[in-house]
Parts: C-alpha cells; structure tokens; sequence
C-alpha cells in the first residue's frame, strides 16, 4: 500500500453511510486522519464509525443533508472550533433515480441536482471559508463514469455527474492562488445501493446485472471501495500537489478520456 501520513490532518466525508463513502472513510482512517462521517442517514453511519474505532481511529459523527446550508455551515465551523482547522473534505454523498428519460419527471431532476451538485457546492463553499485563510486545503469530489458520456436511462444523474466535474475544474481556479488542490474522480461500478437500484430498474438478478456491468470493463472487474479510498488518498497527500483540477477515472479502463 502506498505510504500516505494524515496523522494530524482531519477530514470530513459526506455520504459515509455508503459504500464508496465507507470505503474513503476507512482509507482516510488508515493514513491516520481524524474522520468526521456525515451522512443524512445517521443510523447507517454507526458500522463505519465502529470499524473506525475499531481500527484506533479518531472518529466523529455527524447528521447531516447537504442540501441544508445552515447545517453544512454548522457542521463545518463545529470541526473548526473543534480542531482549530479543517483539511480535507471529501464530497461523496450522492443519489441517482433512474428513468427512462420520456418517462422522467422535472422533481427529479431536481432532486438529484439539489444533492449530488448544488449540495456538493454547499460543503466545497462551507470549508473554503475556513480553507482560504488558512493557506491550504484539499477537496476530493466523487464524480462517475456517467460524467464522461451521456447514458440513456440516467439522463438526470449524468447531467449533475457531468456538472461536479464542471465544479471541480472552476473551484480549483478560483483558490488554486490559495494553495487549495480540488480533484473528482469518476469510479465505474461498486457495489453498493446506489448500483442496486440497477437489477430492479432493467428486471433482472443481481448476478446478471453484475455480469453485464463487468462485461463493459476492459480490465473485467468491478470497483471496491477500497480502488476509489486509494485513489481519494492520494490526491489530498503530498504526492498530489501538483494536481488539481482533474478528474480521475478509477473504472478499470472503461473510459479513457
Ligand atoms: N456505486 C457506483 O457504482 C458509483 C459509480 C460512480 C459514482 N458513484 C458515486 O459515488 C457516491 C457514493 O455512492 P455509493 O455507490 O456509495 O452509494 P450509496 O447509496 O451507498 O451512498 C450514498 C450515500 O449518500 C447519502 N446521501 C444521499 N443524499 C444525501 C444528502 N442529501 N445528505 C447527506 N447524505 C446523503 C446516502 O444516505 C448514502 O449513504 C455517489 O456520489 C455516487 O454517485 C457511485
């Protein structure tokens, strides 16, 4: 494993209830950071916060939508009164809602931008606050592989998908003189409920989903947690600091732009 060294440095993870966001928690805990965990679902945060502690991390929870400014602010300036800084954000939480796209519904679309990009904006521009005077940072935003191309039935989720990687590149330019580094990356597959909802949505069993996902990948396997908790590591260390503005595929070869 790569020797990445948090020890010290903090980091706050949204969507850590989930798979991927479990996965980055538990990368961000193994280099040594304090993980403060936050999550709209409060009660899917308690296995991730136990393996942490578990692992003799630091840990912290936190209820919190980030669609809710107010909240975003709080949680964020309570980690600063705390720990006297914030160093690391790290955007994950996200939701899809598939649809065939003549059948989609505007609230939808709605709902997937409120949280996966304008909520993503709420957290960047909540750390920031205290990111810009302290002269460094770094915010890792978990894009997709729907970021690099359209897809038929998850027009709504590519759009925002599209937008984060949009988001990234303008805040990376707009604090870059602040020595702030803002990457995304665009995992492929992982297990997780948001690829859940895929079985349903095509009628078919988890096995066959699975099988037809991991077809598409040039290097023929799926993503873990782990892949995108590795990739998240890297780009807020030290061996990142000349790279911003990027996004990272971690897809297994699926997309190559
Ligand atoms: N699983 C994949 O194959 C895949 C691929 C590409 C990108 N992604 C992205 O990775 C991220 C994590 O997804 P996952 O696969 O772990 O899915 P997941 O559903 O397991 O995790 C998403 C988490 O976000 C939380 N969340 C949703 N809305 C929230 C809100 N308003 N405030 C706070 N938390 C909220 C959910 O409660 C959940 O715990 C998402 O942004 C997703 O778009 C996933």
């Amino acid at each position: 494993m790569i020797d990445i060294d948090f020890t010290g440095k903090n980091v706050l993870v949204t969507g850590a209830g989930g798979g991927i966001g479990n996965g980055l928690a538990r990368r961000y805990g193994k280099a040594g950071a304090k993980v403060y965990l936050a999550d709209r679902d409060a009660k899917a945060l308690e296995a991730p916060a136990a393996e942490l502690k578990a692992m003799g991390c630091e840990v912290s929870v936190c209820a919190l939508d980030i669609t809710d400014e107010a909240a975003v602010r709080k949680v964020v300036d309570d980690i600063v009164a705390t720990d006297g800084k914030i160093d690391m954000l790290c955007n994950c939480a996200g939701v899809i809602i598939p649809s065939l796209y003549m059948d989609a519904k505007s609230a939808d679309f709605e709902k997937t931008l409120a949280v996966n990009l304008v909520g993503m904006h709420k957290c960047i521009q909540a750390v920031l606050l205290h990111m810009i005077p302290a002269g460094s940072g770094k915010i890792v935003n978990i894009a997709s592989a729907s970021s690099r191309k359209g897809v038929s039935d998850l027009a709504f989720y590519s759009a925002s998908k599209f937008g984060v990687i949009s988001l990234t590149q303008s805040v990376a330019l707009s604090v870059a003189a602040s020595n702030i580094n803002v990457n995304a990356i665009c995992p492929g597959f992982v297990e997780s409920s948001i690829m859940a909802t895929g079985p349903g949505f095509y009628n078919v069993t988890k096995e066959q989903y699975l099988a037809s996902v991991t077809a598409k990948v040039p290097l023929g396997h799926i993503q873990t947690a782990d892949d995108i908790g590795n990739a998240a590591a890297f780009l807020c260390s030290d061996m990142a600091v000349n790279i911003t503005g990027q996004a990272l595929n971690v897809d297994g070869g699926l997309h190559m732009n």
